[in-house]
């Protein structure tokens, strides 16, 4: 802190020794002098004091037309006057006149001085204190002005809507994005739960850390978001999150549209499988309609179920590469045409095998024909070894050939199927998927198919 000022107006015969004074003052001091009124004034007019220490015989007697003049030249600093006149009166005259403090020489000037001085000293001390504090507070008002404004600013240049809730779920900033997609101006969204804007639903999620990377629908349903969500502050008092919300609806329509591309190419496929054989349309589509009701009796998930969808519609794609004539011939096949006939299965796998997206699959079309006694073929696998797929394909496909036409033997009803399923479930079939769906035609819940 900056030393305080003191301008001295006495003399030495006046009994006051500004030095022996000064030197016993708290802190560091700086003392200028001056001799009479007039030199009082210039100093005044050339620097601030923080105590003026005027004695009666420098203003020429007139302490309160000193005190006057002071004021009128702008003088803020306290003064102390000394004097050798007792007079109370005058005293108090010169108090009502704006002295700090009145002091009558005697035998202790320097201890009574010195006392009158250390208080105003303290008192300036404490006021720049106070003068830095509040100097100090309005910086970081300032630099706290300044954040908000900058942050805020960047807050709304970021074009995915944000917003951050409370330990209370209760929004406490959100941004002009965020607020486009409410549709309600700030003052309705600040405050208010998350849940009950957007994204909406019934309540808080159990954990807003599961809430990263679900998708959600603004009100119109024409939007899709991915949310993003951070916590931070994991005290119990305090807790934040935020939720950042990604527009993937662009994304999401070319994916549909990739999808919808990828099963119709399957399904032309499928198509083009069925046609090599006049009595074989609508085969692989009904194969997997039974199959995906097989896999849905098991219990399968939705990723399997389209994995059986998948295999049903492509199991026979090996029978691209078999000759139309055998396909297509009316009479009973010769050994050397049937052992043509059951290489399909093989090509199928080999023709699949380039595409990564039908690897999976892959074993599902290469088994389909395979027996849980281990008498199929290609490889003639037995009951568990027979991949789950193929096993619920073999049950599906071995179906709708029996209820199917074929001009080398007569069509089976649908209780000869069912009769015929049964006597070969656990030789031929898995005996759990030929059950369940034994039960399920006799309850006649099979899917309507074309
Ligand atoms: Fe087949």
């Amino acid at each position: 802190m900056d030393r305080l000022s003191i301008l001295f107006a006495g003399a030495g015969d006046d009994g006051l020794h500004i030095s022996d004074i000064a030197a016993g003052l708290p802190g560091q001091w700086s003392v200028a002098h001056a001799s009479g009124p007039d030199e009082v004034l210039g100093e005044i007019e050339h620097g601030r004091f923080d105590v003026l220490l005027l004695s009666a015989a420098q203003t020429n007697g007139n302490l309160a037309g000193m005190l006057t003049r002071l004021r009128a030249h702008g003088s803020d600093a306290p003064s102390v006057l000394v004097t050798g006149v007792p007079d109370h009166a005058t005293g108090a005259n010169l108090m009502r006149h704006g002295a700090r403090d009145y002091l009558v020489r005697g035998q202790d000037d320097r201890e009574a001085v010195l006392h009158a001085l250390g208080s105003i000293a303290e008192r300036r001390t404490l006021e720049r204190a106070l003068v830095v504090s509040e100097q100090r507070v309005t910086q970081v008002l300032d630099t706290v002005t300044r954040a908000k404004r900058e942050w805020e600013g960047t807050f709304d240049a970021i074009t995915n809507p944000i917003f951050l809730h409370d330990a209370d779920y209760r929004i406490i900033r959100a941004n002009t994005a965020y607020q486009q997609l409410t549709g309600l101006p700030f003052e309705e969204i600040i405050g208010r739960p998350y849940f009950t804007l957007f994204p909406k639903q019934d309540g808080p999620l159990q954990d807003d850390g599961a809430g990263s990377g679900r998708e959600v629908r603004d009100q119109t349903e024409r939007r899709i978001f991915r949310t993003r969500t951070f916590r931070f502050d994991e005290t119990a008092a305090c807790r934040y999150t935020v939720w950042i919300f990604e527009d993937i609806t662009g994304m999401k329509l070319a994916e549909e549209n990739l999808q919808e591309l990828f099963l119709g190419t399957v399904k032309s496929l499928s198509r083009a499988i069925d046609a090599k054989s006049a009595w074989t349309a609508g085969h692989s589509d009904r194969v997997t309609r039974y199959a995906v009701l097989i896999g849905r009796l098991a219990g399968l998930s939705d990723e399997e179920l389209r994995t059986v969808e998948l295999a049903g519609l492509l199991h026979d794609v090996g029978k691209l590469g078999t000759f139309d004539a055998i396909l297509d011939k009316k009479g009973v096949l010769t050994p050397e045409e049937y052992e043509i006939i059951k290489q399909h299965p093989l090509r199928g796998a080999e023709l699949l095998t380039p595409i990564r997206q039908m690897n999976h699959i892959i074993p599902a079309v290469r088994h389909h024909h395979e027996r849980y006694d281990g008498e199929g073929y290609p490889d003639g696998l037995k009951a568990g070894k027979i991949p789950y797929m193929a096993r619920i394909l073999a049950v599906a496909d071995a179906f709708d050939s029996m209820t199917g036409w074929r001009p080398y033997r007569r069509t089976f009803n649908r209780g000869e199927a069912i009769e015929e399923l049964r006597s070969c479930s656990g030789t031929q079939f898995d005996p759990e998927l030929a059950e369940s769906f034994i039960a399920a035609i006799s309850r006649d819940d099979l899917p309507r198919v074309a």
